[in-house]
Protein backbone atom coordinates (compact mmCIF):
# COMPACT_ATOMS: atom_id res chain seq x y z
CA UNK A 1 0.00 0.00 0.00
CA UNK A 2 2.78 2.43 1.16
CA UNK A 3 5.13 1.50 -1.67
CA UNK A 4 1.89 1.83 -4.52
CA UNK A 5 1.45 5.58 -2.83
CA UNK A 6 5.43 6.30 -3.06
CA UNK A 7 5.39 4.88 -6.51
CA UNK A 8 2.54 7.04 -7.44
CA UNK A 9 4.19 10.11 -5.88
CA UNK A 10 7.35 9.65 -7.89
CA UNK A 11 5.89 9.15 -11.05
CA UNK A 12 3.69 12.56 -10.78
CA UNK A 13 6.55 14.49 -9.28
CA UNK A 14 8.89 13.13 -11.98
CA UNK A 15 5.99 13.71 -14.82
CA UNK A 16 5.66 17.85 -13.63
CA UNK A 17 9.31 18.02 -13.39
CA UNK A 18 9.75 16.56 -17.43
CA UNK A 19 6.87 19.40 -17.98
CA UNK A 20 8.15 22.21 -16.45
CA UNK A 21 12.16 21.83 -18.01
CA UNK A 22 10.20 21.40 -21.36
CA UNK A 23 8.35 24.07 -20.99
CA UNK A 24 11.24 25.94 -19.81
CA UNK A 25 12.95 25.09 -22.77
CA UNK A 26 10.28 25.32 -24.92
CA UNK A 27 10.63 29.14 -23.58
CA UNK A 28 13.82 29.71 -24.34
CA UNK A 29 13.86 30.56 -27.58
CA UNK A 30 11.21 32.84 -27.17
CA UNK A 31 13.11 34.69 -24.48
CA UNK A 32 15.82 35.56 -27.08
CA UNK A 33 13.13 36.73 -29.43
CA UNK A 34 11.68 38.84 -26.70
CA UNK A 35 14.61 40.86 -25.44
CA UNK A 36 15.98 41.62 -28.83
CA UNK A 37 14.82 44.45 -29.14
CA UNK A 38 14.89 45.23 -32.88
CA UNK A 39 11.76 42.86 -33.69
CA UNK A 40 9.37 42.89 -30.55
CA UNK A 41 6.11 44.50 -31.11
CA UNK A 42 5.94 44.29 -27.00
CA UNK A 43 8.16 47.72 -27.12
CA UNK A 44 6.05 49.47 -30.04
CA UNK A 45 8.12 52.38 -31.74
CA UNK A 46 10.57 52.16 -28.96
CA UNK A 47 13.68 50.68 -31.25
CA UNK A 48 12.92 53.48 -34.09
CA UNK A 49 12.86 56.20 -31.07
CA UNK A 50 15.77 55.60 -29.74
CA UNK A 51 17.16 55.22 -33.28
CA UNK A 52 16.39 58.94 -33.94
CA UNK A 53 16.03 60.31 -30.86
CA UNK A 54 18.99 58.71 -28.50
CA UNK A 55 21.51 56.86 -30.59
CA UNK A 56 23.21 60.24 -31.14
CA UNK A 57 24.47 60.53 -27.65
CA UNK A 58 24.27 57.13 -26.22
CA UNK A 59 25.67 55.13 -28.96
CA UNK A 60 23.37 53.25 -32.12
CA UNK A 61 23.85 49.86 -29.78
CA UNK A 62 22.98 51.38 -26.56
CA UNK A 63 26.92 51.39 -25.70
CA UNK A 64 26.13 53.61 -22.85
CA UNK A 65 24.06 52.24 -20.96
CA UNK A 66 25.84 48.69 -20.76
CA UNK A 67 27.84 47.84 -17.88
CA UNK A 68 27.05 51.11 -17.07
CA UNK A 69 27.76 53.26 -13.13
CA UNK A 70 23.89 54.66 -13.48
CA UNK A 71 23.86 57.97 -11.72
CA UNK A 72 20.13 58.17 -10.86
CA UNK A 73 19.29 54.60 -10.76
CA UNK A 74 18.04 52.14 -13.91
CA UNK A 75 15.06 50.78 -12.34
CA UNK A 76 12.04 51.21 -15.11
CA UNK A 77 11.08 54.28 -13.39
CA UNK A 78 14.55 55.71 -12.88
CA UNK A 79 14.39 55.66 -16.74
CA UNK A 80 11.00 56.55 -17.15
CA UNK A 81 12.12 59.80 -15.12
CA UNK A 82 15.63 60.31 -17.30
CA UNK A 83 13.51 60.52 -20.26
CA UNK A 84 10.37 62.49 -19.21
CA UNK A 85 12.20 65.33 -17.40
CA UNK A 86 15.68 64.85 -18.43
CA UNK A 87 18.98 66.00 -16.32
CA UNK A 88 19.25 69.60 -17.55
CA UNK A 89 22.61 70.38 -16.07
CA UNK A 90 23.89 67.33 -17.22
CA UNK A 91 23.31 67.76 -21.19
CA UNK A 92 20.27 64.90 -21.00
CA UNK A 93 17.03 66.66 -22.53
CA UNK A 94 13.37 66.11 -21.65
CA UNK A 95 11.81 64.61 -23.74
CA UNK A 96 8.63 65.30 -22.18
CA UNK A 97 7.08 66.47 -25.08
CA UNK A 98 7.90 64.11 -27.99
CA UNK A 99 6.42 61.14 -26.16
CA UNK A 100 3.56 60.43 -24.24
CA UNK A 101 3.97 58.15 -20.96
CA UNK A 102 3.30 55.06 -23.29
CA UNK A 103 5.97 55.70 -25.55
CA UNK A 104 8.37 56.11 -22.92
CA UNK A 105 7.43 53.20 -20.62
CA UNK A 106 8.34 51.34 -24.16
CA UNK A 107 11.61 52.84 -24.25
CA UNK A 108 12.53 52.12 -20.91
CA UNK A 109 11.53 48.44 -20.85
CA UNK A 110 13.54 48.61 -24.60
CA UNK A 111 16.53 49.90 -23.13
CA UNK A 112 16.66 47.58 -19.97
CA UNK A 113 15.57 44.58 -22.07
CA UNK A 114 18.56 45.08 -24.88
CA UNK A 115 21.36 46.12 -22.62
CA UNK A 116 20.81 42.30 -21.72
CA UNK A 117 21.57 40.73 -24.90
CA UNK A 118 23.55 44.02 -26.26
CA UNK A 119 26.04 40.94 -27.00
CA UNK A 120 24.76 39.05 -29.09
CA UNK A 121 23.84 41.88 -31.62
CA UNK A 122 26.98 44.39 -31.03
CA UNK A 123 30.01 42.26 -30.95
CA UNK A 124 29.69 40.84 -34.24
CA UNK A 125 29.78 44.32 -35.39
CA UNK A 126 33.80 45.11 -33.77
CA UNK A 127 36.15 44.76 -36.70
CA UNK A 128 37.88 41.18 -36.56
CA UNK A 129 41.36 42.28 -38.08
CA UNK A 130 43.64 46.05 -37.51
CA UNK A 131 44.00 45.35 -41.21
CA UNK A 132 41.54 47.43 -43.44
CA UNK A 133 41.16 47.77 -46.95
CA UNK A 134 40.07 51.49 -47.65
CA UNK A 135 39.26 53.02 -51.31
CA UNK A 136 42.77 54.53 -51.76
CA UNK A 137 44.44 52.64 -48.95
CA UNK A 138 45.46 49.60 -46.88
CA UNK A 139 45.74 50.93 -43.07
CA UNK A 140 46.69 48.98 -40.17
CA UNK A 141 45.92 50.10 -37.22
CA UNK A 142 49.16 49.85 -34.57
CA UNK A 143 48.26 50.16 -31.01
CA UNK A 144 50.89 52.93 -29.69
CA UNK A 145 48.95 53.35 -26.09
CA UNK A 146 46.25 51.21 -24.02
CA UNK A 147 44.68 50.72 -20.92
CA UNK A 148 43.40 54.98 -21.13
CA UNK A 149 39.82 55.83 -19.93
CA UNK A 150 38.59 58.76 -22.72
CA UNK A 151 41.74 60.16 -24.61
CA UNK A 152 41.13 63.32 -25.53
CA UNK A 153 43.85 65.22 -26.75
CA UNK A 154 47.57 64.31 -27.91
CA UNK A 155 50.56 66.14 -28.68
CA UNK A 156 53.58 65.25 -30.49
CA UNK A 157 57.34 65.87 -28.47
CA UNK A 158 60.65 66.10 -30.38
CA UNK A 159 62.35 62.28 -30.71
CA UNK A 160 59.22 60.31 -31.14
CA UNK A 161 57.80 61.15 -27.58
CA UNK A 162 54.53 62.18 -27.07
CA UNK A 163 51.66 63.59 -24.32
CA UNK A 164 48.03 62.41 -23.97
CA UNK A 165 45.40 63.94 -21.92
CA UNK A 166 42.81 61.67 -20.52
CA UNK A 167 39.66 63.50 -19.67
CA UNK A 168 39.98 61.87 -16.14
CA UNK A 169 42.39 64.34 -15.16
CA UNK A 170 45.82 61.98 -16.23
CA UNK A 171 48.51 63.06 -18.22
CA UNK A 172 50.68 60.55 -19.83
CA UNK A 173 54.13 60.98 -20.74
CA UNK A 174 54.48 58.06 -23.59
CA UNK A 175 58.53 57.70 -24.45
CA UNK A 176 59.40 56.35 -28.18
CA UNK A 177 59.35 52.52 -26.93
CA UNK A 178 55.88 53.14 -25.94
CA UNK A 179 56.43 53.03 -22.04
CA UNK A 180 55.02 55.77 -20.22
CA UNK A 181 54.29 57.72 -16.95
CA UNK A 182 52.29 60.29 -15.42
CA UNK A 183 53.03 63.66 -15.86
CA UNK A 184 53.12 65.06 -12.30
CA UNK A 185 52.07 68.44 -11.41
CA UNK A 186 48.78 68.69 -13.72
CA UNK A 187 45.36 71.31 -12.95
CA UNK A 188 42.86 69.78 -10.53
CA UNK A 189 40.17 69.38 -13.09
CA UNK A 190 36.63 68.84 -12.80
CA UNK A 191 36.29 65.49 -13.85
CA UNK A 192 32.48 65.36 -14.64
CA UNK A 193 30.03 64.81 -18.10
CA UNK A 194 31.98 66.07 -20.41
CA UNK A 195 34.64 68.01 -18.68
CA UNK A 196 38.17 67.33 -17.66
CA UNK A 197 41.75 67.01 -18.77
CA UNK A 198 40.91 67.73 -22.55
CA UNK A 199 43.13 69.29 -25.49
CA UNK A 200 46.76 69.47 -25.30
CA UNK A 201 49.34 71.70 -27.30
CA UNK A 202 52.78 72.70 -27.43
CA UNK A 203 54.34 76.43 -27.76
CA UNK A 204 55.75 76.59 -31.32
CA UNK A 205 59.18 77.24 -29.60
CA UNK A 206 58.81 74.10 -27.58
CA UNK A 207 62.09 73.02 -28.34
CA UNK A 208 63.75 76.55 -27.11
CA UNK A 209 61.30 77.27 -24.08
CA UNK A 210 59.70 74.07 -23.44
CA UNK A 211 56.55 75.40 -23.11
CA UNK A 212 52.89 73.35 -23.60
CA UNK A 213 49.35 74.25 -22.98
CA UNK A 214 46.25 72.24 -21.37
CA UNK A 215 42.86 73.60 -21.65
CA UNK A 216 40.79 71.55 -18.94
CA UNK A 217 37.39 72.39 -16.70
CA UNK A 218 38.04 74.63 -13.90
CA UNK A 219 36.20 74.58 -10.92
CA UNK A 220 34.84 76.77 -8.42
CA UNK A 221 31.79 77.21 -5.76
CA UNK A 222 29.10 80.41 -6.21
CA UNK A 223 28.29 82.17 -3.25
CA UNK A 224 25.62 79.35 -2.17
CA UNK A 225 27.74 76.91 -2.43
CA UNK A 226 26.92 75.76 -5.74
CA UNK A 227 29.14 73.82 -8.20
CA UNK A 228 30.12 75.78 -11.06
CA UNK A 229 32.78 75.08 -13.95
CA UNK A 230 34.36 76.69 -16.87
CA UNK A 231 36.97 75.82 -19.35
CA UNK A 232 40.13 77.43 -18.94
CA UNK A 233 43.75 77.19 -20.36
CA UNK A 234 46.92 76.57 -18.35
CA UNK A 235 50.50 77.38 -19.58
CA UNK A 236 53.35 75.19 -17.74
CA UNK A 237 56.59 74.17 -18.83
CA UNK A 238 57.02 70.65 -19.26
CA UNK A 239 60.62 68.95 -18.73
CA UNK A 240 61.63 65.25 -17.37
CA UNK A 241 57.61 64.34 -17.22
CA UNK A 242 56.72 66.97 -14.80
CA UNK A 243 55.01 70.26 -15.30
CA UNK A 244 55.94 73.37 -13.56
CA UNK A 245 55.72 77.28 -13.82
CA UNK A 246 51.83 76.72 -14.17
CA UNK A 247 49.28 79.40 -15.08
CA UNK A 248 46.26 79.83 -16.09
CA UNK A 249 46.36 82.34 -19.36
CA UNK A 250 42.61 82.40 -20.05
CA UNK A 251 39.38 81.56 -17.55
CA UNK A 252 36.28 81.48 -19.94
CA UNK A 253 33.45 83.66 -18.56
CA UNK A 254 30.65 82.96 -16.99
CA UNK A 255 31.41 79.25 -14.89
CA UNK A 256 28.36 77.65 -15.29
CA UNK A 257 26.58 75.16 -13.72
CA UNK A 258 26.18 72.48 -16.72
CA UNK A 259 28.51 69.96 -17.42
CA UNK A 260 28.61 70.08 -20.69
CA UNK A 261 29.69 71.88 -24.14
CA UNK A 262 33.72 73.04 -22.86
CA UNK A 263 34.68 72.53 -26.97
CA UNK A 264 38.06 73.11 -25.58
CA UNK A 265 40.05 72.58 -29.07
CA UNK A 266 43.48 74.25 -29.77
CA UNK A 267 45.89 75.07 -32.11
CA UNK A 268 48.51 77.72 -32.81
CA UNK A 269 48.15 79.81 -35.93
CA UNK A 270 50.63 80.27 -38.30
CA UNK A 271 50.56 84.04 -36.99
CA UNK A 272 52.23 82.43 -33.72
CA UNK A 273 48.72 82.69 -32.04
CA UNK A 274 46.52 80.53 -29.67
CA UNK A 275 43.20 79.74 -31.45
CA UNK A 276 40.95 77.74 -29.06
CA UNK A 277 37.55 77.07 -28.79
CA UNK A 278 34.73 77.10 -25.71
CA UNK A 279 31.75 75.99 -26.44
CA UNK A 280 28.24 77.23 -25.37
CA UNK A 281 27.94 75.49 -22.29
CA UNK A 282 24.18 74.51 -22.82
CA UNK A 283 22.75 77.46 -23.01
CA UNK A 284 21.96 78.39 -26.49
CA UNK A 285 19.95 80.89 -25.33
CA UNK A 286 22.14 83.12 -23.79
CA UNK A 287 25.89 82.36 -25.00
CA UNK A 288 26.66 81.91 -28.63
CA UNK A 289 25.34 85.26 -29.66
CA UNK A 290 26.51 87.46 -26.93
CA UNK A 291 29.75 89.10 -27.37
CA UNK A 292 29.73 91.78 -24.22
CA UNK A 293 30.97 89.75 -21.05
CA UNK A 294 30.52 86.26 -22.46
CA UNK A 295 33.40 84.27 -24.20
CA UNK A 296 31.13 81.10 -24.44
CA UNK A 297 30.19 79.64 -27.79
CA UNK A 298 33.14 81.63 -29.15
CA UNK A 299 36.68 80.39 -31.23
CA UNK A 300 39.31 83.16 -28.87
CA UNK A 301 42.48 84.04 -30.32
CA UNK A 302 44.98 85.19 -27.67
CA UNK A 303 48.86 85.76 -27.45
CA UNK A 304 50.93 82.72 -25.67
CA UNK A 305 51.06 84.34 -22.51
CA UNK A 306 47.37 85.19 -22.19
CA UNK A 307 47.57 88.82 -23.71
CA UNK A 308 45.34 90.32 -26.52
CA UNK A 309 46.79 90.73 -29.66
CA UNK A 310 46.04 94.21 -30.97
CA UNK A 311 43.93 93.49 -34.24
CA UNK A 312 41.74 90.80 -32.54
CA UNK A 313 38.40 92.05 -34.25
CA UNK A 314 36.86 93.03 -30.62
CA UNK A 315 39.34 95.28 -29.10
CA UNK A 316 37.52 98.49 -29.82
CA UNK A 317 34.11 97.38 -29.36
CA UNK A 318 32.81 98.49 -25.91
CA UNK A 319 32.16 95.58 -23.50
CA UNK A 320 32.82 92.80 -25.89
CA UNK A 321 35.47 90.26 -24.68
CA UNK A 322 38.89 91.08 -26.47
CA UNK A 323 40.02 87.64 -26.98
CA UNK A 324 37.15 87.10 -28.75
CA UNK A 325 37.91 85.71 -32.74
CA UNK A 326 34.32 84.14 -33.76
CA UNK A 327 31.18 83.92 -32.15
CA UNK A 328 27.71 81.89 -32.74
CA UNK A 329 29.45 78.59 -32.17
CA UNK A 330 27.68 75.35 -30.38
CA UNK A 331 30.79 73.38 -29.42
CA UNK A 332 33.52 73.00 -31.62
CA UNK A 333 35.69 70.18 -30.69
CA UNK A 334 37.57 69.59 -33.84
CA UNK A 335 40.44 72.60 -35.48
CA UNK A 336 43.01 72.28 -37.66
CA UNK A 337 45.31 74.77 -39.69
CA UNK A 338 45.28 74.69 -43.02
CA UNK A 339 48.80 73.45 -44.49
CA UNK A 340 48.63 75.78 -47.70
CA UNK A 341 46.15 79.24 -46.38
CA UNK A 342 46.85 78.50 -42.64
CA UNK A 343 42.93 79.37 -42.26
CA UNK A 344 41.61 77.86 -39.54
CA UNK A 345 39.16 75.24 -39.76
CA UNK A 346 36.81 73.51 -37.54
CA UNK A 347 33.86 71.01 -37.02
CA UNK A 348 31.13 71.34 -34.24
CA UNK A 349 28.28 69.55 -33.06
CA UNK A 350 25.22 70.30 -33.99
CA UNK A 351 22.39 69.45 -32.21
CA UNK A 352 20.14 66.65 -33.47
CA UNK A 353 21.53 67.00 -37.17
CA UNK A 354 23.01 69.89 -38.24
CA UNK A 355 27.08 69.20 -37.42
CA UNK A 356 29.34 71.27 -39.29
CA UNK A 357 32.39 71.96 -40.76
CA UNK A 358 33.64 75.78 -40.71
CA UNK A 359 36.80 78.07 -41.91
CA UNK A 360 37.19 80.57 -39.29
CA UNK A 361 37.06 84.18 -40.10
CA UNK A 362 37.68 87.45 -37.93
CA UNK A 363 34.98 88.54 -36.46
CA UNK A 364 32.00 86.64 -38.18
CA UNK A 365 28.82 85.53 -36.97
CA UNK A 366 28.19 81.53 -37.09
CA UNK A 367 24.89 81.72 -36.65
CA UNK A 368 24.09 79.34 -33.77
CA UNK A 369 21.54 79.22 -32.28
CA UNK A 370 19.38 81.09 -35.08
CA UNK A 371 21.03 79.50 -38.35
CA UNK A 372 21.10 75.85 -37.99
CA UNK A 373 20.47 72.51 -40.01
CA UNK A 374 19.65 70.97 -36.85
CA UNK A 375 16.57 70.53 -35.01
CA UNK A 376 15.95 70.08 -30.93
CA UNK A 377 16.74 66.71 -29.29
CA UNK A 378 13.00 66.77 -29.04
CA UNK A 379 12.20 66.84 -32.92
CA UNK A 380 11.04 70.17 -33.10
CA UNK A 381 12.90 73.29 -34.40
CA UNK A 382 15.00 75.01 -32.16
CA UNK A 383 12.85 78.06 -32.02
CA UNK A 384 10.19 79.23 -34.66
CA UNK A 385 12.52 81.68 -35.89
CA UNK A 386 15.08 79.15 -36.84
CA UNK A 387 15.89 79.10 -39.95
CA UNK A 388 19.06 77.26 -42.35
CA UNK A 389 20.54 80.79 -43.43
CA UNK A 390 20.21 84.70 -42.55
CA UNK A 391 21.86 87.49 -43.64
CA UNK A 392 24.76 88.40 -41.30
CA UNK A 393 25.71 84.76 -40.57
CA UNK A 394 28.30 82.45 -42.03
CA UNK A 395 26.59 79.03 -43.65
CA UNK A 396 29.20 76.30 -42.76
CA UNK A 397 31.30 74.80 -45.18
CA UNK A 398 29.96 72.00 -44.89
CA UNK A 399 27.26 70.13 -42.70
CA UNK A 400 26.29 66.40 -41.21
CA UNK A 401 22.57 65.41 -41.13
CA UNK A 402 22.19 62.92 -39.09
CA UNK A 403 25.13 64.11 -36.71
CA UNK A 404 28.13 62.41 -36.66
CA UNK A 405 29.10 63.57 -33.69
CA UNK A 406 32.71 65.06 -34.95
CA UNK A 407 36.22 65.25 -32.30
CA UNK A 408 39.45 65.80 -33.57
CA UNK A 409 40.38 67.43 -37.28
CA UNK A 410 43.16 67.22 -39.16
CA UNK A 411 44.81 67.68 -42.95
CA UNK A 412 46.51 65.04 -44.21
CA UNK A 413 49.89 66.40 -45.17
CA UNK A 414 53.37 64.41 -45.97
CA UNK A 415 53.67 61.76 -48.40
CA UNK A 416 53.07 59.00 -46.76
CA UNK A 417 49.28 58.39 -47.68
CA UNK A 418 49.10 57.97 -51.39
CA UNK A 419 45.84 59.19 -52.78
CA UNK A 420 44.58 60.97 -49.24
CA UNK A 421 46.89 64.19 -49.68
CA UNK A 422 45.26 67.42 -48.49
CA UNK A 423 41.90 65.18 -47.10
CA UNK A 424 40.13 66.55 -44.26
CA UNK A 425 39.85 63.69 -41.40
CA UNK A 426 37.29 64.14 -38.82
CA UNK A 427 36.56 61.87 -35.83
CA UNK A 428 32.78 60.56 -35.29
CA UNK A 429 32.26 59.89 -31.84
CA UNK A 430 28.63 58.65 -32.43
CA UNK A 431 29.13 55.97 -35.67
CA UNK A 432 32.89 55.38 -34.53
CA UNK A 433 34.41 55.88 -37.29
CA UNK A 434 37.12 58.34 -39.32
CA UNK A 435 35.22 60.45 -41.79
CA UNK A 436 37.11 60.86 -44.84
CA UNK A 437 36.59 64.38 -46.69
CA UNK A 438 37.77 64.85 -50.09
CA UNK A 439 37.84 68.46 -50.78
CA UNK A 440 38.06 70.51 -53.98
CA UNK A 441 39.66 74.05 -52.99
CA UNK A 442 37.06 75.11 -50.20
CA UNK A 443 34.24 71.89 -50.63
CA UNK A 444 34.16 68.87 -49.27
CA UNK A 445 33.24 66.76 -52.83
CA UNK A 446 33.51 62.74 -51.51
CA UNK A 447 33.25 61.19 -48.40
CA UNK A 448 34.54 57.86 -47.12
CA UNK A 449 34.17 56.00 -43.82
CA UNK A 450 37.06 54.02 -42.69
CA UNK A 451 37.32 51.84 -39.31
CA UNK A 452 33.62 51.75 -38.57
CA UNK A 453 33.04 50.65 -35.19
CA UNK A 454 36.70 51.10 -34.29
CA UNK A 455 35.27 53.31 -30.86
CA UNK A 456 34.17 56.99 -30.29
CA UNK A 457 36.82 58.68 -32.16
CA UNK A 458 37.52 61.67 -29.90
CA UNK A 459 41.10 63.02 -31.72
CA UNK A 460 42.44 62.87 -34.78
CA UNK A 461 46.19 64.61 -35.56
CA UNK A 462 49.18 64.47 -38.22
CA UNK A 463 52.28 63.77 -36.10
CA UNK A 464 55.53 65.14 -37.39
CA UNK A 465 56.68 62.19 -38.10
CA UNK A 466 54.10 61.98 -40.82
CA UNK A 467 51.62 59.73 -39.78
CA UNK A 468 48.03 59.91 -38.87
CA UNK A 469 47.46 59.25 -35.34
CA UNK A 470 43.66 58.58 -33.42
CA UNK A 471 42.18 58.35 -29.95
CA UNK A 472 39.32 56.51 -29.48
CA UNK A 473 37.26 56.47 -26.31
CA UNK A 474 36.21 53.56 -24.03
CA UNK A 475 38.43 51.30 -23.79
CA UNK A 476 41.26 54.43 -24.49
CA UNK A 477 43.44 53.59 -26.86
CA UNK A 478 46.17 55.34 -29.19
CA UNK A 479 46.69 54.11 -32.60
CA UNK A 480 48.95 55.11 -35.40
CA UNK A 481 47.57 54.42 -38.94
CA UNK A 482 50.19 52.50 -40.95
CA UNK A 483 49.93 52.49 -44.76
CA UNK A 484 50.83 48.45 -45.88
CA UNK A 485 51.23 47.19 -49.10
C1 LIG B 1 22.20 65.40 -26.32
C2 LIG B 1 22.63 64.12 -25.90
C3 LIG B 1 21.57 63.18 -25.34
C4 LIG B 1 20.43 62.70 -25.95
C5 LIG B 1 19.93 63.05 -27.33
C6 LIG B 1 19.85 61.76 -25.02
N1 LIG B 1 20.59 61.69 -23.88
FE1 LIG B 1 20.17 60.57 -22.23
N2 LIG B 1 21.72 61.45 -21.25
C7 LIG B 1 22.62 62.34 -21.81
C8 LIG B 1 23.55 62.75 -20.79
C9 LIG B 1 24.74 63.70 -21.00
C10 LIG B 1 23.16 62.11 -19.61
C11 LIG B 1 23.76 62.28 -18.22
C12 LIG B 1 24.52 61.12 -17.79
C13 LIG B 1 25.85 61.05 -18.46
O1 LIG B 1 26.69 61.91 -18.25
O2 LIG B 1 26.03 60.09 -19.23
C14 LIG B 1 22.02 61.28 -19.93
C15 LIG B 1 21.35 60.46 -19.04
C16 LIG B 1 20.38 59.55 -19.38
C17 LIG B 1 19.81 58.58 -18.49
C18 LIG B 1 20.19 58.40 -17.04
C19 LIG B 1 21.44 57.59 -16.97
C20 LIG B 1 21.95 57.34 -15.58
O3 LIG B 1 23.14 57.04 -15.44
O4 LIG B 1 21.19 57.42 -14.62
C21 LIG B 1 18.91 57.84 -19.22
C22 LIG B 1 18.07 56.68 -18.73
C23 LIG B 1 18.91 58.38 -20.55
N3 LIG B 1 19.81 59.41 -20.61
C24 LIG B 1 18.13 57.90 -21.59
C25 LIG B 1 17.99 58.55 -22.82
C26 LIG B 1 17.04 58.17 -23.82
C27 LIG B 1 16.10 57.00 -23.74
C28 LIG B 1 17.19 59.07 -24.85
C29 LIG B 1 16.39 59.17 -26.12
C30 LIG B 1 14.97 59.39 -25.95
C31 LIG B 1 18.26 59.98 -24.48
N4 LIG B 1 18.70 59.63 -23.25
C32 LIG B 1 18.71 61.01 -25.28
C33 LIG B 1 22.64 62.78 -23.11
C34 LIG B 1 21.64 62.55 -24.03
Amino acid sequence: MMLKYIITITIIAAFTFILVSFNRWEKAPELIHRNSPVQDSAFGNAAAHYQTYCGGCHGEKMNAFVDRKWKHGNSRNDLFKAIKMGYENEGMPSFDSAFNEKEIYQLSDYILSGIKNVDRYSSSDKPQSNIFKTEELTIRLDTVLKGLDVPWGMAFLPAGEMLVTDRNGKFYYVKKDRSFTLVKGTPEVVAAGQGGLLDVVLDPDYASNKNIYLSYSRGKKDDNGKELATTAILKARFENGVLTNQKDIFIAQPYSPTKHHYGSRMQFGKDGYLYFSVGERGNEKQNPQQIKGNDLGKIHRIKSDGSIPADNPFVKTAGAQASIYSYGHRNPQGMSIHPQTGKIWTNEHGPRGGDEINIINPGLNYGWPDITYGINYSGKPMSPNTKTEKPGMEQPLYQWTPSIGPSGLAFVTGNKYKGWEGNLMSGSLRFQYINRSVLKDTKVVREEILFKNIGRVRDVRMAPDGYLYIAVESPGIIYKLTPVD
